[in-house]
């Protein structure tokens, strides 16, 4: 074990963000046990992996071989594997009720000593350390998409988080090779509070037809030099994702600009949500 990192790391949920983390961190030469109910989505999650391996290996953006770090991944489908976890970092779909039942069931089978942390993109982190008996072992640890290429994470300090948890956090952070922002524990942190706005305010715009699709992102990714433009990110992170951080920053900071345009609510009612299900703004093949 290094010193001052996790000699086995865990991550719950094995979805595009859980695999990421898992990932990324078996690549930093840490030991890594990927949890999942679900057996399918474990393997799914290693084809992920090991594409995206062999892709970042072709390029020259890894330092051994990617068989090699696959080797450093376990997985498993009972929670209760993590008991030997030395942290362990949550990265299951967005929902408070399932977020804090998983807190609650991490709290009673991990050994004390061990830091909970949440990959949320806007549920509190406050309100997850309540749900434990150890709300300074709890903080937030919010990845980028896709995780193996986006430098940053995003730190969250819950109003109980310690001082040493925080720190052995960023020390984490650090040997994955990302630069971290430190965001208080307000809705959608930093990150979301300014981009899903922005993501948000496109959608009007489609709505009330100030542009097409194409234009609206064609003016915002030249015009503002960004990667993608905000109907193309909105469809790569999930329209459901969007709509859901727009809701929680509506609901808790009440204002009229946070407010989700009808057209991303109508686009997720029909199942419309982005690349993942093959249809969003835009129809993927
Ligand atoms: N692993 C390895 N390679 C990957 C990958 C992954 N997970 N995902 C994409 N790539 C590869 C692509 O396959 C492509 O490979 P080739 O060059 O062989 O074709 C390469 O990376 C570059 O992809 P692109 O050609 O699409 O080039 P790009 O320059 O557009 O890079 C990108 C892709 C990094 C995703 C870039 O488009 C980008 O930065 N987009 C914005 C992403 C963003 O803003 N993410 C944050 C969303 S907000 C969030 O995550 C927080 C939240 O809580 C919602």
């Amino acid at each position: 074990m290094v010193r001052g990192l996790p000699g086995l790391l865990g991550v719950v949920g094995a979805g595009q963000m859980g695999a990421g983390i898992a990932q990324v961190a078996a690549s930093s030469g840490l030991q890594v046990l990927l949890v999942d109910r679900a057996a399918e989505q474990l393997e799914r999650a290693a084809a992920g992996m090991r594409h995206s391996l062999a892709k970042l290996g072709r390029k020259g953006a890894l330092s051994e071989d990617p068989e090699a770090i696959l080797r450093r991944l376990q997985h498993a489908t009972d929670l209760e594997a993590l008991s030997a976890a030395d942290y362990v970092v949550e990265a299951v779909p967005e929902g408070e009720a399932l977020k804090a039942g998983i807190f609650r069931q991490l709290d009673g089978l991990a050994p004390p000593h061990v830091v909970l942390a949440s990959n949320t993109s806007s549920i509190s982190i406050t309100r997850l350390a309540a749900a434990t008996q150890r709300p300074d072992r709890v903080v937030g640890l919010h990845f980028m998409n896709p995780v193996p290429l986006m430098s940053l994470i995003e730190l969250v300090r819950g109003i109980q988080t310690s001082d040493e948890t925080f720190e052995a956090t960023q020390r984490l952070a650090l040997h994955l090779g990302k630069t971290t922002c430190v965001s208080l524990d307000r809705p959608g942190f930093i990150v979301n509070r300014i981009l899903m706005p922005m993501v948000n305010e496109a959608f009007f715009a489609l709505m009330e037809g100030v542009g097409t699709a194409h234009d609206i992102d064609t003016g915002m990714k030249l015009g503002t030099n960004q990667p993608m433009g905000p109907l193309t990110l909105a469809d790569f992170i999930g329209l459901d994702t969007c709509l859901s951080i727009m809701r929680v920053l509506h609901a808790n900071l009440g204002e009229d600009k946070y407010r989700p345009c009808p057209l991303l609510m109508q686009y997720v009612d029909a199942g419309w949500l982005g690349k993942k299900s093959g249809r969003g703004v835009y129809t993927y093949s």
